[in-house]
Order: structure tokens, then sequence, then C-alpha cells
């Protein structure tokens, strides 16, 4: 069994995003600029945006971290959509999800001009990523294809399950797979809360991603040997022994489930940190004009 250490992964992606920053910087360009928005005050998604906000200094970027009270109206975060947009200072910028329930998410995301959108969320980025035109890809599903990429791992004629269809992961990540493309060329099967007889399809895969958000919901006795394991959980799990009160824990039974493996991400240190390092390498992208002319 290998781990696919993300953390390792991420500083190597790291350093070579910083070293074409310092040839932007010396060619006479500006840095890459990032805005992050976040509204409210749920904790993980502070967390994550100071962790994005900290990448960016990390590889020479420019960053701008609006932080704004769950008060908010939906009017006012359109205008800090609009602001962003139009700023042409600014490459790219994310609005952290989730919003409060006041604000549509929906609203607040077709607001975005599809061109600074380097979380992938836009209908229109996703479009053109199902139709295999350049996009940008969502930081979460990027990070795992480079993952796959870069431990060489053979995905071509494979046979993938995916658990979970959210908008972010599990369909994106299931469009990647199968799309005519390397890595891709798998064969996809997208399972939800409604897939009956579960086990028959992840007995069968060669590689599993799972992204449900429960915690330890995937056990040995629904895996075959050797498959390789993607799990994208990140739940917090009461736990009086540790020192904030809780503990990290994916959607995987980690102990039972590696022993089975031939390749298994960690919780944390797996995908974790190749989602933030693909949101940083989505506003290079933007600040190179790359996917969009
Ligand atoms: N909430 C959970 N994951 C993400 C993400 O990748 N981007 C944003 N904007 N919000 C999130």
């Amino acid at each position: 069994m290998e781990i696919l250490d993300g953390k390792l992964l991420s500083i190597q992606i790291m350093e070579e995003i910083a070293a074409e920053v310092k040839e932007l910087v010396a060619s006479g360009k500006r840095a890459p600029h990032l805005a992050a928005v976040i509204v409210g005050d749920d904790p993980a998604s502070k967390v994550y945006v100071r962790n994005k906000v900290r990448s960016c200094e990390k590889v020479g970027f420019q960053s701008t971290h609006i932080v704004k009270p769950s008060s908010t109206t939906e009017e006012e975060l359109l205008q800090i959509v609009n602001d962003l947009n139009e700023n042409p200072e600014i490459d790219g910028f994310i609005v952290q999800l989730p919003l409060p329930n006041h604000i549509s998410e929906e609203k607040i995301t077709l607001e975005i001009d599809p061109r600074k959108d380097v979380d992938g969320f836009h209908p229109v980025n996703f479009g053109r990523m199902a139709q295999g035109l350049p996009a940008y890809l969502p930081a979460t599903p990027f990070g795992i294809m480079q993952m796959l990429d870069r431990y060489n791992i053979e995905v071509s004629g494979k046979e993938c399950v995916v658990l979970g269809r959210s908008n972010i992961v599990g369909t994106p990540i299931s469009i990647l797979l199968s799309r005519k493309a390397s890595p891709g060329n798998a064969t996809v099967a997208l399972c939800h809360s409604r897939t009956k007889d579960l086990k028959s399809h992840t007995l069968r895969a060669d590689i599993i991603v799972v992204a449900l958000g429960i915690p330890e919901f995937l056990t040995a006795d629904m895996i075959k040997e050797g498959v390789v394991i993607i799990d994208v959980g990140i739940n917090r799990v009461e736990d009086a022994t540790a020192k904030r009160g809780y503990r990290l824990t994916g959607d995987v039974k980690y102990d039972e489930v590696a022993a089975k493996c031939s390749y298994i991400t960690p919780v944390p240190g797996g995908v974790g940190p190749m989602t933030v390092t693909s949101l940083i390498k989505n506003t290079l992208r933007a600040a190179k004009n790359e996917v969009y002319k």
C-alpha cells in the first residue's frame, strides 16, 4: 500500500508555481492577484479561506481577503462580486460557500465573471469542462486529477466509482475521469443516496472517489484488493482526548481500508492540500490568460 501524499505533492507544485511567479515578475508583469470573500462565521470556512490567503503569500501572489458579517445582504454581496469583476487588478476571486441562508448561492455564482471564476463553479466553466474546452476546473477535482497524474496511476480503461454527486466534487470528477483525455478514459459509475446495492458497484471498482461527507462510510468489506482510494471527506468528529475537542476524519474507515489498497489518500494530508494548490494554479492560469484568451 502506498500513501498518496497530497501534502508533499502540493509543496512541490507550489514551488513550481512560485518559480513561475518569479519569472513573471522579473519580466515586468505584476504578481497574480486572488481575492477571497467570506460571509459569516462558519469555523471550517474561516480555516479554509485563511489557508487560501496564506498559500497566496507562499507563492508570491498578491491576495485580498474580504470578510463580511452574516448580516450582509444579497445585494451587498452582488455589489462586491461586481466590483471584483470590474477590478483590473484582480485576476481571479472566490466567494466561499456555504453562504448564509438568506443569500442565494446560485445567484452569486452566476454573477461571477467566468473569466475570474477560479473556483470553476460558474455553469460556463462547468459546461466548458464537460465539453473538453479550456476551463477553470473546480479545485478539488483538479487536485485529484493532478494527484493521479503525478503518481502515474493508470486511469484509462479502469472501473471508477464516485460516491456523491455534488456540483463541486462528485459530478465534475465523474466527468473528468470519463473524459477523452489523460488522465481520463475511465468507465465511471456515479453513485448516490438512491443507488441500489452500492456494494455491488464498489466491489468492482479499480478506483473509488468518496465525497459524501459521512465519517468512515467506506469500509473494508465494500472494496476489492488493490483498489485506489481517494477520500475527499474532511469531517469533524467529537473527540474528548483531542486538544480542540474534535479530530478530523475522512469518509473512509482508514485503518481497515488502507490494508487492502494499492494507493490511498490520508485525511488530513491527502486531497485537502491539493485543493488549495489547484486554486492557486487556476489563479496563475487566470493571470496568464491561459483559459480565456
Ligand atoms: N466550500 C467548500 N469548498 C469550497 C471551494 O472549493 N470553494 C468555495 N468557494 N467554497 C467552498
